[in-house]
């Protein structure tokens, strides 16, 4: 089966996810990159950030190479913005029709995501399987002894489907 994993990243923590997924399967990956991208490290990310996830913008991304069919499994990563997936992860699910694929979900946020969260995302990808999800809180800032067993946990089931 042949699977992706595409993702967002601001400031790298989900970046490091993806990075770290990649030591226990083999996908493709897809980095989204806003043609404009969100300003870094400063409150103005949160300002102009956080305004374009509440409003739902979907900002125009760089060039990628997608095509559904070519997948089975698809894992989306994206950092938590204002209680729910970032602007180019909506993008994404808006410019691409995804249907009938085994989903895995997974979120880096300042907290653990929570179900309301998950299920508005889940709602969007309705015409899918969403498998599992799973959440990190910011793993570049917080060393948490036991990611790499964590993830490694999440890639075994997905390998095992
Ligand atoms: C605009 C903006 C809004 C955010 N809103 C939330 C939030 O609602 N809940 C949360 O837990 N973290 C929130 N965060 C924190 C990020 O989700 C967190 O730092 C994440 O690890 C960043 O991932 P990245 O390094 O891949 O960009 C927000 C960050 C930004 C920039």
């Amino acid at each position: 089966m042949k699977k992706l994993i595409v993702y967002y990243s601001l400031e790298g923590n989900t970046e490091l996810i993806a990075g770290k997924i990649l030591k226990y399967l083999e996908a493709d990956v897809i980095r989204l990159i806003p043609k404009k991208e969100y300003p870094k490290g400063n409150f103005k990310k949160y300002i102009w950030g956080g305004r374009s996830a509440t409003f739902g913008e979907k900002p125009k991304l760089e060039d990628y190479s997608f095509v559904a069919e070519d997948y089975d499994v698809i894992i989306i990563g994206t950092p938590i913005w204002a209680g729910t997936f970032a602007p180019p992860i909506k993008t994404f699910l808006a410019d691409n029709k995804i249907s009938g694929k085994d989903i895995y979900l997974y979120t880096c946020g300042a907290g653990d995501a929570t179900d309301k969260f998950f299920d508005k995302y889940k709602s969007v990808l309705k015409d899918n399987q969403i498998v599992d999800t799973i959440s990190f809180v910011e793993p570049l800032k917080n060393k948490i002894s036991n990611i790499d067993e964590k993830i490694k946990e999440f890639c075994e089931k997905i390998k095992h489907i």
